[in-house]
């Protein structure tokens, strides 16, 4: 479906073109001035040069041209040249009901369908998930489904970090607390048991301890890290033992890691890792230095990737170092060829925190050089900022450690449940359940909320607020609006076939208004991939529909097909709402 703002501007195009005007002059926006009209085009403005006329002139000549026509309330040419625009309410009415009956609300998506992979989450395996991950997994989460109702294929991978030295930190914790296992045994043969030789708890006080011990600055701390070092290396050089450990590491870091995804709503159709690459790495290293991408740089390969553009110095790419380990770097371009050759896809999207940035860049331009993507492969890093504690450093918890996601969830869900826990309608199994999903929604919401590469502040108490621009207060409206449908069907009410009739209040014309932005403001949430509109376009509905909904009696309303007409406009208020919610990652409770 065309959107609003196309629909009008044909109109005016076609009235410019008429009136002896070129059609570009006929740009249409919304009003900045809601309170005298709805839409605005300034392009007589634009045209006065051109023509050697006074816009006002222009301006009135297009607007005879559009005189009496049916689809505006009102349209006039204003000095010094404006021409203001206020819709019909039957055009109004035509839209919206046009909408409901489109699978997608009027939205278009991307008129060539694609495969895109989103490379989000990125939690290290066998660490602890805390906050550093959280907007990766909420951001990324959130682009993939703006993908996804774009009419993409879009292939979310968590790209675990499970190839780096924490292994051989726990490999040798391991051998340190059990020296009888096996596979610390040289001379053992048999076949490695299949079961692991730790449980999820062990192996996440495992690793701290690991970490904590190597960082310990005695000669026993520095023979310990050197010991995690050389476990690292034969792990990935391939050695049995190593490589038995590392399997049970992510078998059961892996179950545990779904488990705090799923409970965040964060769903990967991938689950790979740094380690799937590995193996690709050696041919691609022969071939960067064959070809001459790569050179020997003080003993270590790499690629240069500064352009003659640049305005400041770009370090080069560094692919190996000189002791012939492979880099973060490293893996992300073999994951590249990895993800060429077994997708095609046409852009890959990376969520990780901005400080990456340099990383990306160098990534990305290396493996163009390279040509591992083709030139129209679009490689995008969307960098966010950091979360940060009420005093404006980075979010910490009382005790100055890093908070872990699910006690960050638990505090919010917490605070929520003191706010329902009076609502004695609801059992307390149900009190808990809902208190958990509008906590999450509260979290998710607080995040997204904000342009991400902004930094913002964590602070339950505003985000589990149900006034203001929250998840809670988002979330409510959604719960009010169920709960007249749901009223309606009880009174005999029925939901089908509904016609949304013609606005008969200003505040149900201002829900108009906002309900058929919808094509555009997805066009520009897909566009810019930004989650934060799809928050400012559902507190902009949110605040019409409940001036709407105080100004006006709908369920008492005597006039039945009055009423029925409400009913179909709160339904796509609602279909609106829960397409939004959807693309956020954010499940609504039937009430609260
Ligand atoms: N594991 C990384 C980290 O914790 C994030 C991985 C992001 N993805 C990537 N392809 N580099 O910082």
């Amino acid at each position: 479906m065309q959107t609003i703002l196309k629909l009008i501007g044909e109109k005016l195009s076609n009235a410019f073109v008429e009136a002896g005007y070129d059609e570009s002059l006929a740009m249409v926006t919304l009003s900045n001035r809601p309170d005298l009209c709805e839409y605005q085009c300034n392009g007589a403005m634009a045209g006065a040069k051109k023509f050697h006329k006074a816009p006002f002139m222009i301006a009135d000549e297009v607007v005879a041209k559009l005189e009496g026509d049916a689809f505006f309330e009102k349209i006039e040419s204003v000095k010094p040249g404006f021409i203001n625009m206020t819709l019909s309410r039957k055009a109004l009415s035509d839209y919206m009901n046009a909408m409901e009956e489109d699978e997608k609300l009027g939205y278009e998506g991307d008129p060539n369908p694609h495969i895109v992979v989103v490379d989000y989450g990125g939690a290290n395996a066998a660490k602890p998930l805390h906050v550093g991950h959280l907007r990766s997994a909420v951001i990324g989460e959130s682009v993939k489904r703006i993908e996804s109702y774009a009419g993409n294929k879009a292939i979310g991978d968590v790209h675990l970090g499970d190839w780096g030295l924490q292994m051989g930190l726990i490999i040798e914790e391991l051998r340190d607390r059990k020296p009888e296992l096996p596979y610390f045994d040289e001379s053992f043969t048999g076949v490695y048991p299949s079961e692991a030789p730790f449980t999820i708890s062990e192996l996440e006080e495992i690793y701290p301890a690991a970490s904590k011990k190597s960082k310990e600055d005695t000669d026993e701390g520095r023979e310990f890290l050197n010991r995690a070092h050389e476990a690292t290396r034969k792990l990935q050089s391939g050695d049995k033992a190593c490589t038995a450990i590392w399997k049970h590491i992510m078998g059961v870091s892996k179950v545990d890691l779904k488990k705090n995804y799923d409970n965040l709503n964060v769903h990967f159709e991938l689950w790979k890792g740094e380690s799937d690459a590995q193996p690709l790495i050696p041919d691609m290293i022969e071939d960067l230095k064959n070809r001459g991408i790569a050179h020997e740089s003080q003993g270590a390969l790499v690629v240069d990737v500064q352009e003659e553009s640049d305005s400041k110095e770009l370090p080069p790419c560094i692919i190996q170092k000189s002791d012939g380990a492979a880099l973060y770097a490293t893996s992300d371009l073999a994951t590249i060829i990895d993800r060429e050759k077994t997708y095609a896809p046409k852009a890959i999207i990376y969520v990780t925190d901005k400080r990456q940035s340099l990383h990306f860049t160098q990534v990305f331009r290396t493996a163009r050089k390279a040509g591992f993507v083709t030139d129209e492969t679009e490689l995008t890093h969307i960098g966010f900022g950091t979360m940060n504690g009420k005093d404006g450093k980075p979010f910490k918890t009382r005790d100055g450690g890093v908070m872990r996601l699910e006690f960050l969830i638990q505090d919010i869900a917490d605070a929520v449940y003191e706010k329902i826990k009076d609502n004695k309608s609801m059992p307390e199994e149900e009190a808990k359940a809902t208190a958990k999903m509008v906590g999450l929604a509260a979290l998710k919401y607080g995040d997204l909320s904000n342009q991400a590469a902004k930094d913002y502040v964590f602070d339950v108490e505003r985000f589990a607020s149900f006034e203001g621009n929250t998840g809670p207060y988002i979330l409510y409206t959604i719960v009010r609006i169920k709960s007249i449908l749901e009223k309606y069907k009880e009174q005999g009410g029925n939901l089908e076939n509904l016609v949304i009739p013609e606005a008969d209040s200003d505040s149900f014309k201002k829900l108009g208004l906002a309900l058929v932005k919808f094509p555009e403001v997805m066009n520009t949430v897909y566009a810019e991939l930004a989650p934060h509109k799809v928050c400012a376009y559902m507190y902009e509905i949110a605040d019409v529909f409940n001036s709407f909904y105080h100004n006006t009696r709908i369920l008492g309303q005597e006039d039945e097909a009055k009423k029925k007409g409400y009913i179909a406009l709160l339904k796509e208020t609602l279909d609106v709402l829960l397409i939004c919610t959807d693309l956020l990652g954010i499940e609504c409770p039937d009430r609260m």
